[in-house]
């Protein structure tokens, strides 16, 4: 049933809220697709079988990006999330040890102590 997919009532929730779980799910089920994709193309021995399976993984990693992509454009919050981290060099997650960049000071703020690193 699709109201199964949401945690609270559907009745109190408007209709940019049930698009962005549309989206979500959506975002989902295409990276279970790559990951099956992914699987089935290490575990055939024939090339052909190889190559059409590599084609289908990739399109819907296609389609996992444009549902990334319009979440981007919904929540600033996630703009910024993805602007500050990807396309990145070095390692992924690292912040200053003195504790005083953005993310270790909005941690603090919330009381829950430093991101692990
Ligand atoms: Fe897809």
């Amino acid at each position: 049933m699709a109201s199964d997919q949401y945690h609270e009532p559907i009745e109190l929730l408007d209709e940019k809220t049930q698009d962005f779980t549309r989206i979500i799910k959506s975002i989902m089920e295409e990276f279970e697709a790559v990951d099956w994709y992914n699987q089935r193309m290490s575990a055939t021995k024939d090339p052909q079988v190889k190559a059409l399976l590599k084609h289908n993984r990739d399109e819907e990693l296609e389609h996992a990006a444009m549902g990334i992509e319009w979440l981007r454009r919904q929540l600033p919050e996630f703009d910024k999330e993805l602007r500050e981290n990807l396309f990145t060099e070095g390692p992924i997650g690292h912040h200053d040890d003195d504790g005083s960049d953005e993310q270790t000071q909005r941690h603090k703020g919330l009381n829950i102590g430093k991101p692990k690193r």
